[in-house]
């Protein structure tokens, strides 16, 4: 996690880095720091908590840098204060480093350093790094990190000033993301391209084990031998996204509110109503013929392992392919056996997560499979290591908690399985059944959202509770995971998805009347089930919210109550329910007075295993 932002040029670089490091504050917001050189002497600020901190004691400060690294902290290697924010030096203070990622193997370096004399102010990884390097400085910075870098095990990105070189930042990427945007006289570093937005378009990407040596007049590359390399500039399309929290209180309301236009732009140009199917311009070209395809394996985390989830209900329904579904950071270790004929398919809103682009590599090095990734990012590392990716077109997400990044992957895996139906025993009718159904939708998300205020009075009442089961079968399972998922994450109450039909195997042992239920009953096929197993929650006296669509009507005399949706098809219903699980989990989360948009402990882009 964390973010790296820098900048050298010809204007106040203080003021741009934090404006870079606010966009990046979304990888984590435990502390912040900024780091350049003024008359041979490294400055230096940081402070813990969010960047708006640093930013009020750099104005009172009135500091000016024409250089400056900058880095927002999700904490890994000690905890957050002051100490531990980068930058951190070397023992002699002759360079400043900022770092994303883990150096796993910083506790045997650390102990051979301080044999050998180096004394150490913070608990982090990162001031090893920074005395490392200080180690293997001879008047070469490149070749200083070049000679440390064989030494650090594990995934990271680094920026480092040092004094013997004003004007100069040191970048290096390795497993984990460095962007270089270029303009007129001026150059940036980022983690992500989204953050160099106003900046440039232009930008190189570091690729392992690059170091790049950057002034306002030239921008020197150099491989892991010390060599000179030449890089190509690549150009961003700017797409003009809004990141202002308009007139909602949260980025979150305003990202939920979002949904009937992003879902839209999910679906636009990727409907072939005539012929009932869906086309994704590319595609074709980039993969393998998708009527060979065997199996699928689906691999994310999160949210975006729940829209996974959902789409293998879909594909193996519609398109008959059987579907694995696998969460990142478990399927890396696995020693998985990948059959012939298998297509991945790699999900992540931010296509930065590092298990999930970890395990792609893996299967890339093993040349396993065709790689086609579902991403809100252009240009992210996973967009860039896929065979092909189709993007959500859903504009930039900023509340940590992922709300319309999640339906727009369920639109473009609902359109994915579709297509492969299509192909195989799915007739031209059924297809367009299914898109008129899909067309719904956002109009359908419309309604629900007008609903929005009896969903906060439903959630006053529940913010009381402590403990909550969500229960759903079928569509509604990963429905569930996601819809408790969301309440843990923003409002810190313990929430359990659950198959409905498994409670009775152990966790109906936790009801009461403390105990609530949030019952998702919008899939038809299983109505009478979930019923049944309401029965069994309310004869413990489990207080019972039920989630239901205007066709239903058995429920209402069991549960304690009700929030009716329009009807649609089971396996479009995890869209709609969904929009009801977000804004319940935003209303008691407001309830309560949590902080929804970036709930503490977590980070939107998780760049760490
Ligand atoms: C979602 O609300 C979470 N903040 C988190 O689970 C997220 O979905 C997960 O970290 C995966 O992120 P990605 O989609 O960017 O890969």
């Amino acid at each position: 996690m964390c973010g790296i932002f820098g900048y050298v040029g010809k204007n106040n670089a203080v003021a741009i880095v934090i404006e870079g490091l606010k966009k990046l504050e979304y990888r984590g917001y435990d502390s912040a720091g900024i780091a350049g050189l003024k008359d041979g002497e490294i400055v230096f600020c940081k402070e813990v908590g969010k960047i708006s901190v640093l930013e009020k004691v750099l104005l009172e400060k009135k500091t000016v840098l024409d250089l400056a690294i900058a880095h927002t902290r999700w904490a890994t290697h000690g905890i957050p204060s002051e100490n531990n924010a980068h930058p951190h030096f070397d023992m002699n203070r002759s360079l400043a480093l900022v770092h994303n990622g883990i150096i796993e193997n910083y506790a045997e370096l650390k102990a051979q350093l301080s044999a050998e004399g180096v004394v150490f102010q913070s608990d982090t990884d990162t001031e090893v790094i920074a005395n490392v390097i200080a180690k293997y400085y001879r008047g070469n910075l490149p070749e200083a990190v070049n000679a440390a870098l064989p030494l650090l095990k594990g995934a990271y990105a680094i920026a480092l000033v040092h004094k013997d070189h004003p004007g100069k930042i040191i970048a290096v990427a390795n497993q984990s993301p460095i962007v270089i945007g270029v303009s007129q006289g001026e150059v940036f570093i980022s983690s992500d391209t989204h953050a160099l937005a106003s900046g440039t378009r232009d930008v190189i990407f570091l690729s392992d084990n690059e170091i790049g040596v950057i002034s306002t007049d030239k921008i020197e590359i150099f491989n892991c031998h010390n060599e000179q390399i030449e890089k190509q500039t690549e150009t961003l399309k700017y797409s003009g996204e809004e990141v202002s929290k308009g007139d909602y209180e949260h980025f979150t309301l305003k990202e939920i509110f979002e949904q009937p236009q992003t879902i839209r732009n999910a679906c636009s140009s990727r409907l072939m109503e005539e012929y009932g199917t869906s086309f994704f311009e590319g595609l074709a070209e980039h993969l393998a013929d998708l009527h060979t395809v065997e199996r699928i394996l689906i691999l994310a985390c999160g949210t975006s392992w729940h829209a996974g989830f959902v789409a293998s209900y879909l594909i193996e329904e519609y398109a008959r392919i059987p579907v694995q579904v696998e969460i990142s950071s478990e399927f890396r270790y696995k020693n998985a056996i990948v059959a012939q004929n298998t297509l991945v398919i790699a999900i992540s809103q931010s296509g930065e997560t590092a298990d999930t682009i970890a395990a792609v590599r893996e299967l890339k090095r093993a040349k396993a499979a065709k790689i086609l990734s579902i991403s809100n990012v252009q240009g992210s590392t996973l967009a860039r290591e896929s065979d092909f990716t189709i993007f959500l077109h859903a504009g930039p997400e900023i509340g940590v908690c992922s709300t319309k990044a999640f339906t727009s992957q369920l639109v473009i895996l609902s359109l994915f399985a579709l297509q492969l139906a299509r192909m195989r025993h799915m007739n031209i009718e059924e297809g367009r059944q299914f898109l008129e159904a899909l067309k719904k939708i956002p109009d359908q998300v419309s309604s629900i959202l007008k609903q929005a205020d009896s969903i906060a009075q439903i959630a006053k009442k529940y913010a009381q509770y402590n403990n909550f089961f969500f229960l759903g079968r079928q569509y509604m399972y990963p429905t569930c995971l996601e819809g408790a998922l969301k309440l843990k994450e923003i409002s810190y109450i313990n929430a359990v998805g659950y198959p409905a039909g498994e409670m009775k195997h152990g966790p109906i042992a936790l009801i009461n009347e403390e105990c609530p239920t949030v019952a998702l009953c919008t899939n038809h096929k299983t109505f009478d089930k979930i019923v049944s197993n309401l029965m069994e929650v309310k004869a413990r006296k489990g207080p019972i919210l039920a989630i239901i669509d205007e066709s239903q009507e058995k429920v209402s005399a069991i549960v304690d109550d009700v929030i009716r949706i329009p009807q649609t098809i089971d396996s479009l219903a995890p869209i709609l329910t969904t929009i009801v699980t977000q804004l319940l989990a935003y209303f008691i989360a407001h309830e309560l007075g949590a902080e929804i948009d970036q709930p503490k402990n977590l980070a939107k882009s998780v760049t760490v295993e």
